[in-house]
């Protein structure tokens, strides 16, 4: 499995299209309630949404795709729609695999898995083994995912395969092939839909110099255009990740000679 460093220790290439796009889906609620339809339906038109945010990510060449689907404070939601989603969950893994890996893409799921019913574990085995070998484009789904218990379930996998570190042993390069993204860079754009300008226990690790790109579209309406719009404010950023302007010209200039 190819290892990625870490992006405050190397500038990634500057490209108009994002590499890793990371994006929390928020506003489902809303925009069923704004209609008057019970929250869970707009569950179910965040579906649509992300089908089509999947495909035209694979048409423009991004390599790398994670939603927030399910976080670990979802549970804290009332049990018929906790329910509703695991159902959906299921559904929709069953209903896209094999167009996923029709279409080259490959599915992974990061998060404490243990939670769920075993069913929809045998499932998530099933897709991401039926769609290990897809080149397009890696789109991994957080489910019960939470930023701590990355850092956290990282650093005990990390004693636990070196159980004589010292602390001042404990680098980010030992702690970082543990982390549940390890398989990935760090994501260049961060998207949230539904106007909340929070985090919400995503990636917290990764989105340390990650792009950060909020709109008050709620995730059913989110579309083509919208991701277009997000990927020309990314493409205007300049990532100095530390550095000055001055140094990335400098830097600039003699990758072009
Ligand atoms: C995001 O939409 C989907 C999940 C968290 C599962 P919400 O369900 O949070 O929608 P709002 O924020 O209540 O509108
Ligand atoms: C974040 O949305 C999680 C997902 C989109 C899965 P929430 O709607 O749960 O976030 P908060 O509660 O508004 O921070
Ligand atoms: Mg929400």
């Amino acid at each position: 499995m190819t290892q990625h460093s870490s992006s405050t220790l190397s500038i990634p290439e500057v490209s108009a299209v994002p590499r890793h796009v990371a994006i929390i889906m928020d506003g489902n609620g809303r925009w069923a309630s704004k209609r008057m339809m019970p929250r869970v339906a707009g569950h179910s038109e965040g579906l649509s949404a992300v089908r089509r945010i999947v495909q035209e990510c694979r048409k423009l060449g991004v390599e790398y795709l994670t939603v927030f689907a399910f976080s670990s404070e979802n549970w804290r939601r009332p049990p018929e729609e906790v329910g509703f989603l695991m159902k959906l969950f299921l559904k929709s893994l069953k209903g896209e695999v094999s167009r996923l890996a029709e279409n080259d893409i490959a599915l992974r799921l990061i998060g404490d898995l243990s939670r769920f019913d075993t069913a929809i574990q045998e499932m998530v085995d099933f897709s991401e083994k039926k769609t290990a070998g897809c080149k397009g484009l890696t789109f991994t789904i957080a489910a019960n995912y939470g930023g701590r218990w990355d850092i956290l379930q990282a650093m005990r996998q990390c004693l636990a395969a070196n159980p004589n570190l010292k602390p001042e042993q404990v680098t980010e390069e030992l702690l970082q092939p543990h982390l549940s993204m390890a398989y990935a860079p760090e994501p260049d754009l961060f998207i949230r839909t539904g106007g909340e300008q929070r985090v919400s226990n995503f990636l917290l690790w990764q989105l340390a110099y990650t792009e950060l790109y909020f709109t008050d579209i709620l995730w059913p309406d989110f579309d083509e255009k919208e991701l277009h719009k997000a990927f020309d404010w990314f493409s205007q950023r300049e990532r100095r990740f530390g550095r000055t302007s001055a140094q990335l010209a400098s830097q600039a200039m003699s990758d072009a000679v």
